[in-house]
């Protein structure tokens, strides 16, 4: 079928951008960038990375010369017509990196420049949405954790590709990550297959917090249990775990892991001092979250927690919910 001939042209690529890396003298570039980046030749091949070259068309006409036709090189994204009829490659002199579905099977291609600081080129290109690639239904580096995921019960969310790669590189194999859209229901179903425990490890500035708060939510929704862990302004975990090492990492992420409302109340805490009103603003938001628990005795056991925290009694909080639910929130 034609969803097949996809696979197998998106495999194809695959190889020719891991031969580059590998044997191709401009492969060096992308080596270096690798190694600069602390990753190794084992993540290397254990995440089949590789490289495009910095070329109007390699992969195309090595496609097309292998006898791949067009128009599932111009399905996948790999290739763009030019209304000249001119054909291009998307992806040249970028880091490739494969992103898999569950089975294994190649589907896109994230793929990242080396020029640090070039406003005229994304850092990141991304493969388009295909038969094959539904960006909201597929985590980066699932097929390589989902063992882990299943022998810990837990799975780690990071936001990146370098996310990945690093912490896998430490010894923590049971990490997913959204790779730039934010967590969707079907990546969350994704992982219920695996546990029903989610630790979300984003990006320590305020997209992260932002994109924590509304993953928190989405995960609680979807009866998923989950924790938060916050990074130092600045850092995201590959930084972190690369600048202070596998081990003070593990200790890290031990001792600051959080439940949701931990996370929501260290949030809210600073501006709640003293200030009632804010105060009041903030339980509203926990309850919130709370209120989309599927679960009721968890529910329970969160209202429990929060009412101690906030020093409020927990019929309140419950009426507060039952509010809520009579309005339909
Ligand atoms: N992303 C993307 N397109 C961009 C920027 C980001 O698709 N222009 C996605 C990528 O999957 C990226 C993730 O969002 O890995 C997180 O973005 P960011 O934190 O900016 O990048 P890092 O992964 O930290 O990249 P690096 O460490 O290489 O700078
Ligand atoms: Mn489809
Ligand atoms: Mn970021
Ligand atoms: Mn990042
Ligand atoms: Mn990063």
């Amino acid at each position: 079928s034609d969803r097949d001939s996809l696979f197998i042209v998106s495999d194809f690529a695959n190889k020719h951008y891991q031969n580059i890396l590998q044997n191709h003298e401009q492969g060096g570039i992308g080596q270096s960038y690798l190694k600069e980046r602390g990753i190794s030749g084992a993540t290397i091949r254990k995440f089949e990375l590789g490289y495009s070259l910095d070329a109007w068309s390699d992969l195309t006409d090595a496609a097309l010369k292998a006898g791949y036709q067009q128009r599932f090189l111009e399905a996948t994204g790999l290739t763009i017509l030019k209304e000249d009829g001119k054909k291009y490659d998307r992806f040249r002199g970028r880091v490739m990196f494969p992103i898999h579905n569950v089975s294994g099977r190649v589907v896109g291609f994230g793929a990242r420049t080396l020029k640090s600081n070039d406003k005229k080129s994304p850092k990141y290109l991304n493969s388009p949405e295909s038969d094959i690639y539904h960006k909201s239904n597929v985590l980066y580096g699932l097929f390589q954790a989902k063992q882990a995921i299943r022998m810990q019960d837990m799975c780690y969310m990071v936001e990146g590709y370098l996310d990945v790669l690093s912490l896998h590189q430490g010894g923590i194999e049971n990490v997913v990550a959204s790779s730039g859209t934010s967590l969707t229901e079907g990546q969350i179903k994704l992982i219920s297959r695996y546990t029903q425990n989610i630790t979300v490890l984003y990006d320590g500035d305020a997209a992260g917090i932002k994109a924590s708060l509304r993953g928190i939510d989405l995960i609680l929704e979807n009866g998923l249990n989950v924790n938060v862990v916050t990074f130092p302004q600045g850092e995201d975990p590959d930084s972190y775990i690369q600048k202070v090492g596998d081990a003070a990492f593990k200790a890290y992420i031990q001792e600051h892991a959080q439940d949701f409302i931990s996370f929501k109340t260290s949030l809210y805490a600073e501006e709640a001092k003293g200030n009632p009103v804010k105060k009041a603003e903030a339980i509203r938001e926990i309850v919130t979250s709370i209120a989309k628990i599927p679960d009721p005795i968890k529910r329970t056991v969160f209202f429990r927690s929060c009412s101690l925290i906030f020093d409020i009694d927990e019929q309140l909080l419950i009426s507060e919910y039952n509010k809520m639910q009579l309005q339909g929130r």
